[in-house]
């Protein structure tokens, strides 16, 4: 077991004043390591807030997250801030480059945050290995408002990927791509859950990209349903 949500529960706003909106209920879900997952479900009905919580960027109001036999919710900041950095990698439905660095030094800035020198060791070659893999090493000194939104996209699946993680979560990552584009994307998430065994949990719109996921949920009235 990669990840495991016991009875998730999460609301905004507060009671007192009504404006209290419950987005996750008791939810559970579980992940094996290598698996792929696409969460389907209309828009406000908390899958942003679901992955949020996966990837630690937000806190459950009850409930546990435990990623490999580690209950999330008890780590310190600074254990919480490796293990986001480390274990869990995003892609967004915007790139989020930064505009006054090139491709290069964009992908590469993940690593420095790492403080272990032998870790970070090779990540330039890793940089190279991932760029030339989605077909932008050559573009690796450009800035990203020279390339096109594809393009950008690409570098950011490199951002992601950059420190190994074990899980990517990728928040409507075809959502801003067009055909073309997102056909590329969606095989380059492909290749990397099969021949990488990287986890793979996806939100989408798309049918075309959940159809290629091992397993599809609706997420609804604040729980998972397995579609199918
Ligand atoms: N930080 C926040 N403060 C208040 N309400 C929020 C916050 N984040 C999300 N919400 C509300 O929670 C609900 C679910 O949002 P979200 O997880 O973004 O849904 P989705 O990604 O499925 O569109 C929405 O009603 C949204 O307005
Ligand atoms: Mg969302």
């Amino acid at each position: 077991m990669l990840l495991k949500l016991e009875e998730i529960s999460k609301s905004f706003g507060n009671r007192e004043d009504a404006t209290e909106r419950i987005v996750l209920k008791e939810l559970s879900f579980e992940m094996d390591e290598g698996e792929s997952v696409a969460i389907l479900g209309p828009s406000g009905s908390g899958k942003t807030t679901l992955l949020n919580i996966i990837g630690s960027l937000d806190y459950p109001d009850s409930g546990t997250v435990t990623f490999r036999d580690r209950r999330i919710n008890d780590l310190a900041e600074q254990e919480l801030d490796h293990f986001r950095n480390r274990q869990i990698g995003f892609v967004f439905q915007f790139h989020h480059l930064l505009p006054q660095c090139t491709l290069l030094e964009n992908v590469l800035i993940p690593t420095l945050m790492i403080r272990d020198k032998g870790a970070r060791s090779g990540s330039v070659n890793r940089a190279e290995q991932l760029l030339k893999r989605v077909g932008i090493w050559e573009h690796r000194d450009k800035l990203p408002g020279r390339m096109s939104g594809g393009e950008c996209q690409r570098a950011a699946l490199v951002r992601a990927m950059i420190n190994e993680p074990a899980l990517l979560l990728a928040d409507e990552p075809t959502g801003a791509l067009d055909g073309e584009n997102l056909e590329i994307l969606t095989g380059l998430l492909l290749d990397l859950n099969r021949n990488d065994g990287l986890t793979l949990l996806v939100v989408t719109h798309s049918q075309e990209l959940a159809a290629r996921m091992q397993k599809t949920f609706t997420l609804r009235n604040g729980k998972l349903e397995r579609n199918g």
